[in-house]
């Protein structure tokens, strides 16, 4: 479904969170307190953008972008060409990663985690390629906690996206499951759960932008 709407991704990515994406990634890579010789991978890199922003903020870091998506790809290395920098893309489903166990020091996932069919088995092999007290940073949507904040993302995601949508597109159904998605993706409780059953200690938690995404960090 990414392969579909891959063109015009970062475009609308920026058109429907008002540019906060963009703080809201820097946010993930700020707190995340790399060192210049650690080791990282952004799993669900899609065009790139949370891989860039890891190298913008420390430049000698080595940098590894996974996507299942080969258009999303396709304009990230475009992307990585023209700024210059140096990251390896490469296509792979996150259950079936190509890196040896204990790879990496940290592991990023920006709004990817809900797209994940198998949860457990993707948190499975993140485990798998980090080290020992290695971290995963994760930003995404999950489910509003009060009636106010989900009144909110319902009305935005059910009324404000699809009429955008619908300016741009003749073809919505890619842009369908999107708004589905944030409206049904676990409540952060929940997902920490999750996570803390597959063997990670939670470390920290961060509301962004008044609770709309949040910030979870964990250690293995
Ligand atoms: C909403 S995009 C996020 C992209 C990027 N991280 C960002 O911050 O914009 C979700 C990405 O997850 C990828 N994805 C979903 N399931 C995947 C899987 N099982 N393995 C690898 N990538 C997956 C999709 O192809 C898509 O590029």
């Amino acid at each position: 479904m990414f392969d579909q709407i891959s063109d015009n991704y970062d475009f609308l990515n920026r058109l429907f969170s008002f540019r906060f994406d963009v703080y809201w990634r820097r946010s993930l890579v700020k707190g995340a307190k790399l060192q210049d010789e650690d080791f990282v991978l952004d799993l669900a890199t899609g065009t790139g953008d949370l891989a860039f922003a890891i190298k913008r903020h420390k430049p000698d870091v080595r940098v590894v972008g996974t996507d299942v998506a080969k258009k999303m790809l396709i304009i990230a290395k475009e992307k990585a060409k023209m700024k210059s920098v140096k990251i390896d893309f490469c296509q792979k489903k996150v259950n079936f990663l190509p890196f040896e166990q204990q790879s990496f020091d940290h592991v990023f996932i920006s709004f990817g985690v809900r797209n994940f069919a198998n949860i457990h088995g993707e948190l499975q092999e993140v485990y798998r390629v980090l080290r020992p007290k290695g971290r995963i940073h994760i930003v995404d949507f999950f489910q509003q906690q009060s009636s106010v904040g989900k009144m909110f993302i319902n009305l935005y995601v059910s009324v404000l996206m699809p009429s955008i949508v619908a300016l741009f597109y003749k073809n919505k159904s890619a842009y369908n499951y999107l708004p589905n998605s944030i409206k049904t993706f676990y409540k952060s409780k929940k997902f920490k759960e999750i996570v803390s059953n597959c063997g990670f200690k939670f470390v920290e938690e961060r509301k962004l932008s008044f609770g709309l995404c949040e910030i979870v960090r964990f250690e293995k």
